[in-house]
């Protein structure tokens, strides 16, 4: 098992122990709020926060571990109303029938809303300094709400069936998804104490990982089947994505570029960082 393998494992396992729930006479509110994270998901922004923690300051990891929930359960509410027949209309995630699907849109709302301010709560109980635990929240509400993936998500629905420049593409693409993943690794960088030159180094590189996340999640959307991607595909013929705008070629090849980027600004690293970086990229992207 490499590195990554045991703290995926590591993670996974507090992530199932340490959801927020609570027991009431709702016939199913307990359940809904946790099926989103048994069917899986791939972890991949609480796993580039643990990889910087396990980098620089391996005895803070398992302190490091509610902010990564935390992060995770941002990103699985955003999910989630992106599933909702008034964004994506889609019926099913991470290879299950989605919320709204199973149960109802009020049951899928209530969900996400509740793991959007329950983030915040579990950031809370982080055994970490409070003004780490300030930092966090910053980074956290930053790279989520307006200023990031809200902002991003609005554009992306109203512009539905309008055809935009490129640059407008990227602008939405930054903002819906590339955020979320900066403020992953900021908040790694955050926990292990780094300088703020090394934050904001983290916080760039992060924003090209991020829009080269969601062109190859455009590509996936254009050119695998569902049970591949294990939602929809095809779902975006609609929308303003990389492979709409340019072609799939035109995607592979923004994706190539974007690479390259990277791996400059990969070369400011130190090398176990830029290892571990570059391993993430080549599993997932
Ligand atoms: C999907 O994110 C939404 C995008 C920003 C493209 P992921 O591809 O990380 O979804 P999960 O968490 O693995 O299900
Ligand atoms: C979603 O983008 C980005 C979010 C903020 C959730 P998509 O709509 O392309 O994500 P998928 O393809 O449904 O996962
Ligand atoms: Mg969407
Ligand atoms: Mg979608
Ligand atoms: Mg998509």
């Amino acid at each position: 098992m490499d590195l990554e393998d045991s703290l995926l494992k590591e993670f996974e396992e507090f992530l199932q122990t340490n959801l927020p729930t609570k027991k009431s006479f709702h016939p199913h509110f307990e359940a809904a709020m946790k099926k989103m994270f048994s069917a899986g998901g791939k972890r991949f922004r609480p796993l580039l926060l643990l990889n910087v923690v396990e980098n620089y300051t391996p005895l803070l990891v398992k302190n490091a571990f509610y902010p990564a929930l935390a992060l995770e359960m941002i990103h699985t509410y955003s999910l989630i109303h992106d599933d909702l027949p008034t964004f994506d209309n889609s019926p099913l995630r991470r290879g299950v029938e989605t919320l709204h699907v199973t149960y109802d849109e009020v049951t899928a709302t209530l969900v996400a809303d509740a793991l959007n301010t329950d983030a915040f709560l579990t950031l809370s109980n982080s055994s970490l300094s409070s003004d780490t635990i300030v930092k966090l929240i910053y980074e956290l509400s930053f790279g989520a709400g307006v200023n990031g993936m809200v902002l991003g998500q609005a554009l992306d629905c109203y512009f539905e069936n309008q055809k935009l420049s490129l640059e407008e593409l990227m602008f939405i693409h930054i903002h819906k998804t590339a955020y979320l993943i900066s403020t992953a690794l900021k908040m790694g960088a955050i926990i292990s104490n780094l300088s703020k030159t090394r934050v904001d180094l983290f916080g760039k590189l992060g924003l090209k990982i991020g829009l080269l996340f969601q062109v190859v999640d455009d590509i996936i959307d254009a050119t695998k089947s569902s049970d591949e991607a294990g939602k929809p595909t095809n779902n975006d013929t609609n929308k303003n994505s990389y492979t709409n705008l340019l072609g799939v070629e035109g995607a592979n090849k923004k994706r190539d570029e974007l690479k390259e980027e990277i791996n400059q600004l990969l070369d400011k690293l130190d090398f176990s960082m830029k290892q571990r970086l570059k391993n993430m990229i080549e599993k997932y992207l």
